[in-house]
């Protein structure tokens, strides 16, 4: 891309923060950590728990955390099998916090290794910024003692970024090879081939910040070899650009890769570069930060898609994007795609262009396939000097690789999300679905799919009390009922679907979750991939077309739940939906009620009649309503017949409590029925008041009426009332006594006690201090801890005080009072403060 047109893209970035680009990313339902049922494991004083490993066979997740490695139980992560602690020895310590790191965070051993080969599992930490690695064995869970270099495998600092996969007992790392972080640096190392590394050079690696590392197996009868892919964020090299430049890659090596004989010794010989492109065609707006990378794999590698999280480099537009790529697409760039080269323009600055000429053959940075083994080169050591020296100098591709469809599949506004994973579900209408679950940084998980090119966030997750950061995120390969969430304080294990919480035929088919269909015969929302029911009684619609469900069912049972009040008194008829999209609409006897008007009042748990008469009486409704599929379905959730209480029933209890109610037959779950004589689905006249999603505005409206509601109300507040004028009188007096209030408050104070000077003449020398003051009184003074600016005694000549802790720094009070002799103690805690407002005005 030529630079104007990146320019101009940036330029455009920069104004569009605020269009409205993205469809509305509403989770359709937000699940509380009190409403499901997680299960988490965290050990007092231990944190960072961000290394997770699964190993479905043994059934258990290895955990990788500060100084403790364990092992846990799949299905109940709660349970631990297994701990090992280690600890880094204080001889070790004491050189790292020599080196200026603090001992008690920088200093530590991380676990940032986790791998399985063979019978044990590949460990690696930060151990106090000297990496180490040893070997953990499975089956006593003990660490060997046969320790190993740890540098190049893995990160000395904990905070910075890394990634590395273990392939066919070789670890390939993305970190950073010295203490300061910045050599970057690619590796293999491992037991069954020669260690392989990046050339030290800002071609090859500029500032990487790595995400994900994954292989891709190619090798199909020995005619291909098998790639390993990294993908990460680093400084560009080929934009000028005012700042620094942040541009998303994807990187190859070869597993068969052995260096070069000369040139390139111990070094890839098959490093390539490519940048990911993850922008909106339409206005060009650019995401060009990687965040997490997830390869699904099919069976046949081609058909494997890579689904990335981007988020722009300027902060300013809180959004995430998901842009998936093709495994062809990936691979056509590094076998097709033309090459980058460093020029010199104007005898000093270096810039990237494209490279015209003829590569050597064979193509620099291939793997060692059959095309190139008939050339008789059977392994990297016997590629020419010619091919090698090009990759050298050329490891970036000028062609970037394109997300399908040419954009992201979906942008999210005000979500950041860190983590990914997705897993292919086969729906019941026959099609496979991938569905997405993303982590955010607010501790949230996010299950998407996409439907007709429009993302739908079938749930929110509220995964940690915290509002933490998800760190990590594991998903088990097929049919998985669970996945698991590491995180700075917890590892979590959460539910992939809750079809069970979708008690309604209606709320289950909305949901268009493709994991959930409703079963008819037992009348309950499953799970279509863990239960193995007879299919034909499923329902399914991922229209969401609720119409499909069973109308009418046992109408022989409609249950109406009494409630009875009493007259002019306030009841509440308790009714939620659980959707964020859904509105809730009652009718009374047959007919939409105007909720806002007296004597109702909508309220978050339901609807609330207060001040009762006979009038209320009557059959009361509660109905959700809900567009999908372009239209609006209707479903009842509650039915309450209300009543008033009669004398003799009710119980004659001075009872205090604003709501008087008696329930009689009230089950904790009221099981809602269809009732026969009204029609199911009902036309609806009235608007609905409450926009999707929120919760916050409905919540405002509900101010309980409670004074309203009786004589006794109104002597309570006609009491308040008084009070509050009362109140309001003492402090206006005592503010005017000491001289607080100005004018002519200060004159009826001085013709009450008698000043010894008249109050104007003060506050003209109040005035006068207050524009000295103004003009030195900000220079050279020292910051309070909240910005705030501090004036002690060593402000000569000064008198003025600064309130402090109010947070913003007012124009402070700069006035002399003609009595004091010494300025104000910068204490000024007990002391009364004169004029303590600056913006009095002269009388
Ligand atoms: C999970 O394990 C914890 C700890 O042993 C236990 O308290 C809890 O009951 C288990 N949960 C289930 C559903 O088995
Ligand atoms: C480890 O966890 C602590 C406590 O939550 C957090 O403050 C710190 O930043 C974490 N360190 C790393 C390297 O993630
Ligand atoms: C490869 O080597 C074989 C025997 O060593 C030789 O006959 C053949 O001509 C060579 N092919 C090429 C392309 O060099
Ligand atoms: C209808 O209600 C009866 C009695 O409550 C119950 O046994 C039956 O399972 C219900 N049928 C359906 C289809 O829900
Ligand atoms: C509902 O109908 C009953 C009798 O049919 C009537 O007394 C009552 O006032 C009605 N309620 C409302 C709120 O209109
Ligand atoms: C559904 O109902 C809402 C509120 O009454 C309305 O704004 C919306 O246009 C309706 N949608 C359709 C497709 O009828």
């Amino acid at each position: 891309m030529p630079r104007g047109a990146f320019t101009l893209s940036l330029m455009l970035l920069l104004t569009l923060g605020s269009s409205d680009q993205s469809p509305a990313t509403v989770p359709r339902t937000s699940w509380k950590r009190q409403d499901v049922n997680l299960y988490e494991f965290s050990e007092p004083g231990i944190f960072n728990y961000t290394t997770l490993l699964l190993h479905e066979q043994r059934e258990v997740l290895y955990v990788g955390a500060r100084e403790a490695i364990f092992e846990l139980s799949l299905r109940n992560i709660s349970v631990k099998n297994h701990k090992v602690v280690w600890k880094v020895p204080d001889v070790a310590t004491e050189v790292c916090t020599s080196k200026g790191k603090s001992k008690e965070t920088d200093c530590l051993n991380y676990i940032r290794v986790l791998e399985l080969s063979d019978s044990h599992l590949y460990v690696c930490g930060t151990h106090a910024f000297q990496p180490l690695c040893d070997h953990l064995s499975l089956a006593d869970f003990k660490l060997e003692g046969r320790q190993e270099d740890g540098r190049g495998k893995c990160s000395f600092d904990p905070m910075q970024s890394f990634t590395a996969v273990m392939v066919d007992g070789d670890l390939y790392s993305g970190t950073a090879y010295n203490f300061l972080g910045s050599e970057p640096i690619i590796s293999r190392n491992g037991a069954t081939q020669s260690p392989l590394r990046t050339e030290y050079s800002t071609s090859w690696l500029n500032e990487p910040s790595f995400v994900f590392a994954d292989v891709v197996r190619e090798n199909e009868g020995g005619d291909e070899d098998d790639k390993i892919y990294f993908f990460f964020t680093e400084a560009s090299m080929e934009y000028d650009f005012f700042s620094k430049l942040l541009i998303p890659r994807v990187a190859r090596v070869c597993k068969g890769d052995l260096g070069g004989e000369r040139t390139l010794q111990k070094k890839w010989t098959s490093f390539l570069k490519a940048k990911l492109m993850c922008s909106m065609p339409e206005t060009d707006f650019v995401f060009n930060v990687v965040h997490d990378v997830f390869i699904l794999k099919t069976t046949n590698w081609r058909e494997s898609v890579i689904y990335g999280i981007f988020t722009s480099q300027w902060d300013n537009v809180r959004s995430s994007a998901v842009c998936v790529y093709s495994m062809s697409a990936v691979e056509e760039v590094f076998s097709r795609g033309k090459y980058m080269q460093k020029s010199t323009v104007a005898q000093s600055h270096t810039k990237w262009v494209r490279y015209n000429g003829i590569p050597p053959s064979p193509r620099p940075g291939a793997c060692i396939n059959k095309d190139i083994r008939q050339q008789n080169i059977t392994s990297s050591l016997m590629l020419p000097d010619k091919t090698l020296q090009f990759v050298r100098d050329h490891p970036l591709l000028e062609d970037a690789v394109r997300p399908m469809d040419n954009g992201p599949r979906f942008i999210a506004k005000d979500v950041h999300y860190t983590q990914i994973a997705v897993e292919r579900v086969p729906a019941l209408d026959g099609q496979l679905y991938d569905v997405m679950f993303m982590g955010t940084d607010k501790g949230n998980l996010h299950k998407s799919v996409l439907y007709q090119k429009e993302v739908h966030i079938i749930e929110e997750v509220e995964l940690f009390p915290n509002s933490e950061s998800v760190k990590t995120l594991v998903m088990p390969s097929h049919g998985a009922q669970f996945l698991y969430v590491g995180s700075d304080s917890r590892a979590v294990q959460s539910p992939t679907a809750f079809c069970e919480k979708y008690h309604m035929c209606e709320d289950c088919l909305l949901a268009r979750d493709p994991y959930c269909a409703w079963d008819r015969g037992a009348g309950a929302c499953v799970n279509i991939l863990q239960e193995d029911r007879s299919r034909g009684h499923l329902i399914q619609n991922l229209q969401g077309n609720a119409d499909e469900c069973p109308t009418g069912q046992n109408q022989s049972t409609k249950a109406y739940q009494q409630l009875w009040v009493k007259p002019g008194g306030a009841v509440k008829l308790p009714c939620q939906v659980e959707s964020n999209v859904a509105q809730v609409v009652w009718t009374v006897n047959g007919s939409v009620l105007q909720e806002r008007s007296p004597p109702y009042q909508r309220i978050a748990e339901g609807l609330l009649v207060y001040g009762a008469g006979p009038e209320d009486q009557g059959y009361y409704k509660c109905w959700a309503v809900e567009e999908a599929d372009h239209r609006n379905f209707t479903w009842l959730l509650q039915s309450f017949e209300l009543a008033l209480a009669k004398d003799h029933l009710y119980p004659t209890t001075e009872d205090p409590s604003v709501f008087t109610v008696v329930d009689v037959g009230f089950t904790a779950r009221p099981v809602p029925t269809f009732e026969m004589p009204e029609p199911t689905r009902l036309v609806l006249t009235s608007s609905v008041s409450r926009p999707p999603g929120d919760q916050e505005s409905r919540d405002k409206e509900l101010v309980p009426p409670q004074y309203l509601e009786s004589d006794r109300g109104m002597t309570l507040l006609l009491t308040f009332t008084l009070l509050f004028l009362l109140l309001f009188l003492v402090t206006v007096s005592y503010n005017c006594y000491m001289q607080y209030l100005p004018g002519p408050c200060l004159r009826a104070r001085a013709s009450l006690l008698g000043a010894k000077k008249p109050p104007q003449s003060e506050y003209r020398s109040c005035e006068a201090g207050l524009v000295d003051n103004v003009t030195d009184q900000h220079q050279g003074l020292p910051k309070g801890p909240n910005g705030v600016q501090k004036v002690g005694r060593d402000g000569e000549g000064m008198s003025g005080v600064v309130q402090e802790g109010s947070g913003a720094p007012s124009p402070g009070v700069v006035c002399q009072s003609p009595h004091s002799e010494k300025p104000f103690d910068i204490d000024s805690e007990g002391q009364p403060i004169e004029y303590a407002d600056a913006d009095v005005e002269a009388p």
